[in-house]
């Protein structure tokens, strides 16, 4: 029983001395595995007279566990000098600050949506909605395009097999709208429509779904010198400068008269760049008094009431606001570009 304690000095020692985790380990297995030094001393119990072996017994199972605890804090130190070795290398910068999380935006294309409702909001208009699937009726018929009208060929259009279409305009707003407004007799009638539209088209500055926002006002009395002061009211909101707006000659379907409406160039402010081909103006939307065909295929009195109408591309309007050269970049979803827009430019 001396020797027993003669070993297990020994084996404290070699814990202590233990420089690594597998070192120590040898060391466990060595003394307290199956055919371990402390394990064979066990299994000489049995040849030890039987009043002895309670007793020796004990000691042994004492030497045991007292390696056994020192090796189980040798390994503790083992594993957080470890650890303080892998901080003091730097290979873990616990100082660092988190990932976080990126802020999302909105897109420039429902930023601008946004800011044109804000503004004719603010001027009494409502924002009206209508189905992106119409039929014929709505995006031609009703707005004075009957079949074989030569503006159809300007709109390439998407057909569905059951003969219905993608809208290639928004103005099948202004008839649904009016039709409500007959129905439910709620006219005079105050509306912008904004909204996607599709047309098979594919370029620089034409994409095959896009934007439209169209509007209307309809009362008694409304004549041609509030569309224009109106929606000069609106561009000087929008783009947030003093500009002149001219009206030229135009021609739809479903206004008469109609009108093209430039503004001056909002990049230059006139003076002639290449945005503005160096004209100094930019189109920028159509108009005109509604078309009283327009008015019949809806129910509206033509005698008693008048009203104008415009329509103008959401895009347009966003490139110009924020000087984006190609249309496409909207539709990308290149990161970079969105994120340039994040935080509330609209
Ligand atoms: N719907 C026309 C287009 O897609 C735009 C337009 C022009 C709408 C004149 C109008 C308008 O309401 O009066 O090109």
């Amino acid at each position: 029983m001396g020797e027993l304690d003669t070993l297990t000095a020994g084996a404290l020692a070699q814990i202590r001395d233990a420089g690594t985790v597998p070192a120590l380990e040898d060391i466990r297995v060595r003394w307290l595995g199956r055919k371990g030094t402390l394990t064979e001393q066990l299994k000489t119990l049995g040849s030890l007279p039987a009043p002895e072996r309670p007793t020796a017994g004990a000691r042994i199972n004492a030497a045991k566990s007292a390696v056994q605890s020192a090796i189980e804090q040798r390994r503790a130190e083992l594993e957080s000098a470890a650890i303080e070795q892998q901080l003091s290398a730097g290979a873990i910068d616990v100082t660092l600050p988190g990932r976080g999380e990126a802020q999302g935006g909105l897109h420039p294309i429902t930023a601008a949506r946004l800011r044109i409702e804000q503004i004719f909001r603010r001027a009494g208009f409502e924002v009206a909605e209508g189905p992106e699937i119409e039929d014929d009726f709505y995006n031609f018929e009703a707005l004075n395009m009957p079949a074989n009208h030569p503006a159809r060929a300007m709109h390439d259009t998407f057909y569905l097999k059951d003969g219905r279409l993608l809208r290639t305009q928004t103005s099948t707003v202004q008839i649904r709208a009016m039709q409500r407004a007959v129905q439910t007799g709620s006219l005079p009638l105050a509306l912008i429509a904004p909204g996607r539209v599709y047309r098979r088209d594919s370029d620089v500055s034409h994409s095959p779904m896009f934007h439209q926002v169209e509007g209307l006002y309809v009362d008694e009395n409304v004549s041609f010198a509030n569309l224009k002061s109106t929606l000069h009211k609106f561009m000087e909101a929008f783009f947030e400068q003093d500009l002149s707006m001219r009206l030229r000659p135009s021609y739809f379907p479903f206004t008469e008269p109609s009108a093209e409406i430039d503004i001056s160039c909002v990049l230059c402010r006139g003076a002639g760049c290449r945005v503005c081909k160096q004209t100094g103006w930019l189109e920028i939307a159509g108009c005109g008094m509604v078309h009283p065909a327009v008015f019949k295929a809806c129910g509206i009195d033509t005698e008693r009431y008048t009203g104008w109408a415009f329509g103008a591309g959401i895009e347009r309007l966003a490139m110009l606001r924020h000087g984006v050269n190609d249309l496409r970049l909207f539709f990308d979803n290149d990161l970079r570009f969105l994120a340039s827009f994040a935080g509330g430019r609209s």
